[in-house]
Formats: structure tokens, sequence, C-alpha cells
């Protein structure tokens, strides 16, 4: 059945929390622009990190604290989930490369309470792995089976998922990996679609609406928020939890003329999603606020290329 949304239906909590508490990233991926991200400082400072947690506490949040970094690249990470999960209702999820999750921060972790944790191996042969990550991939590879193993030992659930991004010419290998992975019993082995992130080779905008913005909310590094975790560089702030509650962004005046517009698919409006063609695949047909058979009849029904229906696809995760 073809996926056709009728509206995004914001509540007035975020489902999900992402902090960037560090904008470290020991990986050289070819496909992530994270090596483009300039911001300072490298560390969030401690106040903020917390302020955002404390002003989210109790709203039943999925905390993500990582953005286009790599979490475990900051060494307060044990302390920081620590501190999430002094709230019953909070849960934390991780990507990760895995290069630096040792054994010692693997055992640290569990003991916290970790609930999703996502390994972003991209590779099964070392050429692809090596030229996609620039990380050791017997490191890499020891540190997943180990936390595998871990995790179906902890005493409560934990949910895993290898992943690898389908990379050109990678058909033969993905099975290869599937296979491999299989005998280590993550809960999910995933193949994600390759994209490009908004401002890299698109052109013009994709006037559709965006289903992006519906459930999640972004904290940089400097405490600033931004509408969207594909915003590499900043181009659309939506404020300052430094001098702000984080709720209170939520919920905001920025935020919401960013709704507005993007509901009504004007992304031509929007620095940031002028050059972002997500979700120009997905059938807007029945949503409300937004002229679908013009925007067809205007481009032909032709996108630009071809990517995944389904919002799932898109998370940062
Ligand atoms: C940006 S990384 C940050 C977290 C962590 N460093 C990691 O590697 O998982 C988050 C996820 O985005 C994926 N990713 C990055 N660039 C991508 C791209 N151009 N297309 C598809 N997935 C991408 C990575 O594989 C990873 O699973
Ligand atoms: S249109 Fe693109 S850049 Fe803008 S919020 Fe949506 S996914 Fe992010």
């Amino acid at each position: 059945m073809t996926f056709k949304p009728r509206r995004n239906q914001y509540a007035s909590t975020p489902t999900y929390v992402e902090i960037e508490t560090t904008i470290m990233c020991n990986a050289t991926c070819w496909f992530c622009p994270q090596k483009n991200t300039l911001r300072t400082p490298k560390y969030m400072e401690d106040w903020v990190w917390k302020k955002i947690i404390d002003d989210t506490r109790g709203i039943d949040a999925v905390y993500r604290p990582f953005l286009l970094n790599e979490p475990f690249a900051d060494k307060r990470m044990p302390a920081i989930v620590e501190y999430i999960k002094q709230d019953s209702t909070a849960k934390v999820e991780f990507n990760t490369n895995a290069s630096m999750l040792t054994p010692k921060v693997t055992d640290k972790l569990i003991r916290t309470g970790v609930d999703v944790m996502r390994f972003s191996i991209d590779g099964f042969y070392r050429s692809t792995f090596d030229e996609s990550r620039g990380i050791s991939y017997d490191k890499v590879y020891e540190h997943v089976q180990y936390f595998l193993q871990q995790a179906k030992q902890a005493d409560y659930p934990i949910q895993t998922e290898v992943r690898m991004i389908k990379l050109p010419g990678t058909d033969a290998e993905q099975k290869e990996f599937e296979a491999y992975w299989q005998e280590f019993e993550p809960d999910n082995i995933i193949f994600t679609d390759l994209y490009s992130y908004p401002w890299e080779g698109q052109t013009g905008p994709t006037n559709v609406p965006c289903l992006k913005i519906e459930k999640e909310l972004f904290f940089y590094v400097d405490g600033t928020a931004t509408l969207c975790c594909w915003d590499s560089t900043g181009r659309q702030l939506i404020g300052d939890v430094k001098t702000e509650n984080a709720l209170d962004i939520w919920n905001g005046q920025e935020m919401s003329r960013c709704r507005s517009l993007l509901d009504a698919g004007e992304r031509d409006k929007l620095e940031l999603c002028s050059r972002c063609d997500a979700y120009d695949q997905v059938d807007f047909s029945e949503w409300q606020g937004f002229d679908y058979a013009a925007y067809k009849k205007q481009h032909g029904g032709k996108s630009k290329r071809v990517i995944p229906i389904e919002p799932k696809a898109y998370e940062i995760s």
C-alpha cells in the first residue's frame, strides 16, 4: 500500500531530543558532512546539556545524545546517559561507528541503561569499510560483537541494530554482511539508502511538505537549536537553550513559522530547505493544505532522484 501522509501532528513536546554534546568524530566518511562542521566549542558545556535534559524531564522523550558527531568521542557519555536516566520516562538511543565503544565503555553503558544501539558499520569488505570510514575495521567488528554479547545478558531489553548504507556497487557485499551478522543475533540488520544532505548537489527547491520536523528537536554543541539534523552548518536556527527553555523553543515563533511554510510545501522560503529534496517521492495527494496535483503538473511527476518513501528511512537514525 502506498504511503500517503495527511498532515504533521505537532505535539506540545518533542518525541526525540537530540544533543550534540561534542562536535568531534574520529571517522572521515566520504558521504557524511560532519567534517565540514566548524562549530565551537569542541564539547558542550556541562550546564548546557544538563539544562536541555532538565528542561525536558518527564515528557517520555527519547534522547539521542549525538547529531552528526560520534557520541563516544565524548568521554562524558556514560555520565550523560546516567543523568538522562534519572528520569524514569526517558529512553536513550545511539548511532555509533563503534570504534571508541571499548568493552569498558560498553560495560558502563549497559550498567547505566541504554535502550537502542545502532551500529553504523557501512562495509563488510575491508576496502569498502576503510574507504568510507577511515577507522579500524577490526576494532569496530570486535566492539560490536562484544556489545551484542553483553546486551543479550543484560537484565533489561536493549534493542540492537547493525546497519550498512547501500553504497554503490555493494549488492553482493550486503548479502555477505547480512549472513555474517546474523550469527551474532542483533535484533535488526538493515541496509539504508545513501542520501544527499541539503545544499549538497541540489540545485533548486523541491516544494513539497516535510515530514522530518514533526517530532524531533535538535541542539548544536553551542546550545543553539536547529530545525533539522541535516542542517550541517546552521542555516535554520530556531532558538538557543542557553537563554530559552527547550520546550519554549519547540513551541516558539520561529518553529511555528517553519512549520507553516513546510506544511504548505514552501521550502523555497527557508534557506536551508530550499536545497533539500527529502520526501520528493512521497505521495502527498492526501496532504491537507498542499496542492499536490499542481506540484505534479509543474514537475511532470518526475523527481530528481530516487529516494525511499518511508519517513523512517530518513531518521538520523
Ligand atoms: C551522521 S552519523 C552520526 C552518528 C555516528 N557517528 C555514526 O556513525 O553512527 C548518523 C548516521 O547517519 C548515517 N549517514 C551519514 N551520512 C549519510 C548519507 N549521506 N547517507 C545515508 N546515511 C548517512 C551514518 O551511517 C550513521 O548511521
Ligand atoms: S525540508 Fe529538508 S532540510 Fe528542511 S527540515 Fe525538511 S528534511 Fe530538513
